[in-house]
């Protein structure tokens, strides 16, 4: 019934409109003011942020038998950030504007003119600013009690080779993943959930013989990119794109990004790296513990080389969003969609009363109950039916399960489809398997 949909790009002031409108994502601490590269999710988009992560681990370590699960914590051994090299060279250039003392990356300024009052050579020369977060572990604050709070999740993974080797008897190739909050003390955070201070990373590290590492590396571009496209990212809005050698974090001899089409341009949502063996040595020499791996198809102890696919959570997020976002004009009304996959979308089924009658309001509360146990669900009665759907549609909700007189005479219900907005009428004893044919297993 679609008259016609606006396929053009969303801004992000709609984008940011619609999540803070309908639940997705707040400022943080918006009521002093808000906090500058912090964000909160609310209860759409803590769903949301779920449905990625549970559809990551699904891919990469439920559904894979050369992967293990990881959780380590956020704070470490000091002498983690010194052998990683992020203590000495974790850091961006940054330059400050004399006149009105704005701060930018140095790679976000063309020219002597600063961005934000426009004055012209008054930018000081780039400094180097480190980037990792400092805090105290107990109650006394000075050098000796100095700890991090982690910018990757991938040192807990590095220092728990041995362990997780010693646990599993895993052989090579082989991988683990974690997902956890990250910290960075970002320069300029900014683009709403981009570049933020605290955000997420669902972070891949895979353990491969030297000599294999290159077609692991491309393996896993190919895979990480699949994984987006599957979850119904449109694929001209994704590519990978190769860092130049002298861009290449200190770790890496090589690294690609899979990058989105967002509003503000072409921007990384993920980065694989081949790290070579750069970590294991760093920490065994530094730890003194050995991390090597014992090759019975060598008959020789490796140092494994160490492919690393890292994406964040928030930024995924933002490209779910942005790419299932549509205008269409339907009967002569406007309405705003969320096309997003079913297995990412927060609510999965709505029940939606035709009205408010005394009768229907049990019998709809009746078949919202019989939902619950099974799909993340919503019950609506406030306002039109069209309005409700509108709600639905621009919240991603792929069912809405209207219950209407007949309900009442013959038991069945109207299953209406977001994107098509068809119809279809199911018994209320059929409804729960009808759903589950339509949804992913959620
Ligand atoms: N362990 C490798 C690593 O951390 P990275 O490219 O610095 O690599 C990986 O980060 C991913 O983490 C990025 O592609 C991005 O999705 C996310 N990320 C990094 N910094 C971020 C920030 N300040 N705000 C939001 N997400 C960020």
């Amino acid at each position: 019934m679609t008259e016609s949909s606006q396929e053009s790009k969303p801004d992000m002031e709609e984008i940011v409109s619609l999540c803070k409108r309908r639940g997705f994502i707040f400022q943080s601490s918006e009521i002093y003011g808000g906090m500058a590269g912090a964000w909160d999710y609310g209860p759409l988009g803590v769903e949301l942020k779920n449905n990625i992560k549970r559809a990551w681990w699904k891919s990469v370590v439920q559904g894979r038998d050369d992967m293990v699960g990881m959780d380590a914590s956020i704070l470490m051994h000091p002498q983690v950030w010194v052998a990683s090299g992020h203590v000495a060279t974790f850091a961006d250039p940054m330059v400050d504007c004399r006149s009105c003392q704005a701060r930018f990356r140095a790679d976000e300024i063309e020219g002597d003119v600063c961005p934000n009052c426009g004055a012209k050579g008054q930018l000081t020369e780039p400094r180097m600013f480190n980037l990792l977060f400092k805090t105290f572990a107990g109650p006394v604050e000075n050098e000796a009690s100095t700890v991090y709070l982690r910018p990757e999740t991938a040192q807990g993974m590095f220092v728990n080779f041995a362990n997780v080797l010693a646990a599993t008897r895993r052989k090579l190739p082989f991988g683990m993943a974690q997902i956890g909050k990250s910290f960075r003390n970002e320069v300029t955070p900014r683009h709403f959930i981009f570049r933020t201070r605290e955000f997420e990373q669902m972070e891949i590290e895979y353990f491969v013989r030297p000599q294999e590492a290159e077609r692991w590396h491309q393996y896993w571009m190919e895979e990480r990119l699949s994984w987006y496209v599957d979850l119904g990212i449109r694929p001209e809005n994704l590519r990978l794109f190769a860092h130049a050698k002298e861009d290449l974090a200190h770790y890496a001899a090589a690294c690609s990004d899979v990058e989105y089409q967002f509003p503000m341009g072409w921007m990384e949502l993920e980065g694989i790296a081949n790290r070579t063996d750069f970590d294991l040595r760093q920490h065994s020499e530094a730890s003194g513990v050995n991390l090597t791996f014992f090759d019975e198809e060598a008959g020789e102890h490796i140092t494994p080389y160490i492919i690393e696919p890292s994406a964040g959570v928030d930024r995924p997020l933002l490209a779910f969003i942005v790419d299932a976002y549509r205008q269409e004009e339907v009967r002569g009304e406007k309405r705003v969609l969320l096309r997003l996959h079913p297995s990412l979308a927060p609510v999965k089924a709505t029940v939606l009363p035709l009205s408010r009658n005394e009768r229907l309001v049990p019998k709809a509360r009746e078949v919202w109950a019989l939902l619950r146990p099974h799909f993340m669900t919503q019950y609506d009665d406030a306002q039109s039916i069209g309005r409700r759907y509108r709600r639905q549609d621009e919240i991603g909700t792929p069912y809405c399960v209207t219950v209407d007189f007949d309900t009442l005479e013959d038991e069945a219900v109207t299953i209406r489809e977001r994107d098509s907005m068809d119809q279809v009428r199911v018994p209320i004893g059929g409804l729960v398997a009808a759903l589950r044919e339509k949804l992913p297993p959620c």
